[in-house]
């Protein structure tokens, strides 16, 4: 399929530019015997699964269907770790994750007898109360009152050592974050949980490393790995989500109106509320492309979208020529946190998925309909 034949919206994903990524983890992988697993709620393309564990070591997940997706289409190693399992969810979570990682020690102790005689490592994830993000209070699981994670003083006041059953610490602090802070980070775990670091067979760092964005720390990345390994003999994990499909896909939309209102404004066939939520709720700007800063280049314009809300709008944005009903615009960095997150909100359709081959063809993946939207509905 050629690139004007593209079924808008539809988010393309880019097999190079994953493959290249991929490549980054595979070798962090060779070089420092750690693990590493997709984080799903990411990316969710299954379709790829199978080309994805032929890098890395397998999946992580939040949950039941997220666990039972990384079992069915990769079949690797398989982890999951949520805020908190319902009974009925653990039964059938035990016959597929190698590792269940507990919130709580409540939780932990509500579950682990459903877990004794299954295939599964036990772990459990601390908080190390150390945040090393500045002004992102809702992506830091380390903000005062997080509910995520067990802090020293509710673990010491129940256990002086872990139980024998827990095999494993998880820890997740950061978003889109490099080394140095990941070794904050550890150096603040090995403070706070020194009398629980003995005995243990796993780490899990969790994600949010950056580990393939361009000039990423990776030395420093691998230095520490090896460290851990080597001072506590252990194997060790990380899940990232973002990084294994950074800067690999697109949202291809058209513009379908332009209205005037003290300026010109797009009315696009994507939306952020639906399409791209993370462009709100984080919020962010995604890049677009030939597409510059508002009045850099000589034509700005406001991307906003069909729907009804008042602050669907993506950004302002400058261009070299003028804008044109029916003109195509693509925006970067789109195969994260989108297609998982996107919705039918105003019976917007759902973005066709698409997969760039390294032959540069298009290939349609999957198509939504009006069926999509009604089933989901009652
Ligand atoms: C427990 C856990 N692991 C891994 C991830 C993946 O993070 P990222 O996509 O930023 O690498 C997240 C993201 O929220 C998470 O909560």
């Amino acid at each position: 399929m050629k690139w004007e034949e593209l079924p808008t919206p539809c988010y393309v994903v880019d097999e190079k530019r994953l493959k290249k990524n991929l490549a980054i983890l595979q070798g962090l992988e060779r070089d420092t015997g750690c693990h590493v697993l997709l984080a799903q709620k990411a990316f969710s393309m299954y379709a790829l699964y199978p080309l994805i564990g032929q890098y890395i070591s397998g999946t992580t997940a939040s949950g039941l269907y997220e666990a039972r997706l990384g079992r069915e289409e990769m079949g690797k190693e398989n982890h999951v770790f949520a805020p908190a399992y319902k009974e009925r969810d653990m039964a059938e979570l035990v016959t597929l994750c190698d590792h269940i990682v507990f919130n709580s020690i409540a939780q932990y102790e509500r579950h682990r007898g459903a877990v004794a005689g299954h295939p599964v490592s036990i772990g459990l994830r601390v908080n190390p109360e150390c945040s090393t993000q500045e002004g992102h209070a809702v992506y830091d699981p380390c903000a005062p009152y997080s509910r995520l994670g067990v802090t020293r003083s509710e673990l010491e006041m129940r256990y002086a050592k872990l139980p024998a059953d827990i095999e494993g610490l998880h820890f997740h602090t950061l978003c889109e974050q490099d080394a140095d802070d990941l070794e904050t980070t550890f150096l603040a775990l090995e403070q706070k949980f020194e009398p629980y670091l003995t005995n243990l067979k796993w780490l899990n760092l969790g994600g949010g490393h950056h580990i393939t964005r361009e000039g990423y720390q990776m030395e420093r990345l691998k230095g520490l790995i090896r460290r851990i390994r080597a001072d506590y003999g252990v194997e060790v994990y990380v899940e990232p989500g973002e990084a294994v499909a950074l800067n690999a896909g697109y949202l291809v939309t058209e513009v379908c109106d332009i209205v005037h209102n003290g300026m010109d404004i797009l009315i696009l066939d994507a939306s952020a509320a639906c399409h791209m939520p993370d462009v709100l709720e984080m919020p962010y700007r995604p890049p677009l492309r030939g597409g510059a800063a508002a009045g850099e280049l000589p034509y700005t314009y406001r991307l906003s979208s069909l729907t009804c809300l008042a602050g669907d709008v993506i950004g302002d944005y400058s261009f070299a020529r003028k804008i044109r009903v029916g003109d195509r615009l693509v925006f970067e960095d789109m195969a994260i946190y989108s297609m998982v997150k996107n919705n039918t909100f105003n019976g917007i359709p759902l973005p066709a998925i698409l997969l760039l081959r390294e032959s540069g063809e298009a290939e349609l993946i999957k198509e939504f309909g009006y069926d999509e939207f009604k089933r989901r509905l009652s």
